[in-house]
């Protein structure tokens, strides 16, 4: 059974929910349809399986595949070439994060002119952003990133190597399909590094200071669900309610961090455009260390993150103080790498990692204010 939510993107949620999708594009007045996906969700016949429903309903469609994890703005341009050759007018993403921060991407390129990088958000470029974008439908095949429903989207700049962030409230998918059976084919390691992503976006969005009560509720429950199925998702890649769960939990922490990230994401980002590491992975390694870092300012946020993942303690200080524990519990139980070094990291590489985080923005919205000393150190209590 679908059934269909609107917080804050049209979503539809269910097993077959795909085969809504032409009907859906249809309603966005979508004629042709670009897909934008990876080798490794193609080779998985996820892509030819959108093609044939997007065609079914009368959407003819081309499929562009050459996107890789960690993308950078020349699979944007290539993409964006295939978008104007097809004469395409809507963009489907089917894929992680990779793929739907391609296709939202395109968006931009489809109706701005190059270069790109001048539409950084970080340095102002979002001003630049003035022409509507086509409509989109977001198809994930991961749980994690929450890409589906969020409003911002990352690439690699080849000329700086950065993660370059754009962003407009619009840039919002029109349409989020979620479809537990897109993601029973995922390996259970990449299931578990993306669980972690969506993990951390909602432990994050609940520690950062803003004012924000209805992204903490939306984040707890994120963590909730976490807790309860990411180590079911990984063990048993075709359940189902598993699968569905993290889904929701995917989306969850991405709407969540609308309220903010924090200095888990800065430490992580350099992890993945030095050292190619995906970018759950990342976030899983550097979490800990983070939440002990944290726990002077929000130790009554990390209580409720520990009791969410069965920790005991009588008090909010005990609780805050057992929080980071229970996430290495989490970890290990699906089977990630307990440390930087474990995961294949050279120590030697730390201070150039600290000084890139540094100069990452989403440090910026940690509860306690970061130097680019306490990164290092954060580095090397991860290590
Ligand atoms: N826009 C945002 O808000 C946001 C938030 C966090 C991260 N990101 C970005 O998202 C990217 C990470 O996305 P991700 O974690 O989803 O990973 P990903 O998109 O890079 O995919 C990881 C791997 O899984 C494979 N895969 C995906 N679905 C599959 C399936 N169903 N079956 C088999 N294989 C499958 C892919 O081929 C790929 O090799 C990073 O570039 C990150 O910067 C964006
Ligand atoms: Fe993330």
């Amino acid at each position: 059974m679908t059934v269909i939510w609107n917080f804050p993107t049209r979503t539809l949620f269910g097993e077959g929910a795909l085969s809504e999708i032409a009907a859906e594009a249809s309603h966005l007045g979508g004629t042709r349809a670009l897909v934008v996906t990876d080798p490794g969700v193609a080779a998985a016949g996820i892509a030819e399986q959108v093609r044939e429903a997007l065609a079914a309903g009368g959407v003819p469609t081309r499929v562009f595949d050459a996107i890789a994890s960690n993308p950078t703005d020349e699979h944007v341009l290539q993409a964006t070439a295939e978008y104007k050759a097809h004469g395409a007018d809507l963009v489907v993403g089917v894929g992680g994060g990779s793929a739907i921060d391609v296709a939202k991407i395109v968006r931009i390129l489809a109706t701005h002119p190059e270069p790109l990088a001048q539409y950084d958000d970080g340095a102002g470029g979002t001003e630049r952003l003035t022409a509507p974008f086509p409509p989109m439908i977001a198809v994930p095949t991961t749980a994690g990133t929450g890409s589906e429903v969020g409003r911002s989207a990352v690439a690699t700049m080849q000329a700086t190597n950065r993660k370059t962030i754009f962003f407009r409230a619009d840039l919002i998918p029109n349409v989020a399909l979620l479809d537990p059976e897109l993601t029973v084919g995922l390996p259970p390691k990449t299931t578990a590094a993306t669980g972690f992503d969506a993990l951390t976006h909602s432990i994050e969005a609940l520690c950062t200071a803003m004012d924000h009560p209805m992204a903490s509720a939306i984040a707890r429950e994120g963590i909730t669900l976490c807790a309860r199925f990411l180590p079911r998702a990984v063990s048993a890649g075709d359940d189902i309610e598993a699968r569905g769960a993290m889904l929701k939990a995917a989306m969850l922490g991405a709407v969540a961090f609308q309220k903010g990230l924090g200095a888990c994401h800065s430490l992580a980002h350099p992890l993945s455009t030095e050292l190619g590491m995906h970018h759950g992975l990342a976030n899983a390694l550097c979490l800990p260390a983070v939440i002990d870092f944290n726990r002077t300012v929000a130790g009554a946020e990390l209580a409720q993150v520990a009791r969410i993942l069965g920790a005991r303690g009588d008090d909010d200080e005990t609780l805050a103080f057992e929080c980071s524990g229970a996430v290495r519990r989490l970890r290990a139980e699906v089977g990630l790498p307990e440390s930087l070094s474990a995961a294949g990291v050279q120590e030697e590489v730390l201070e150039q990692l600290a000084d890139l985080a540094f100069e990452d923005p989403c440090h910026s919205e940690n509860p306690r204010p970061c130097t680019r000393e306490d990164l290092l150190t954060l580095y090397r209590a991860s290590f």
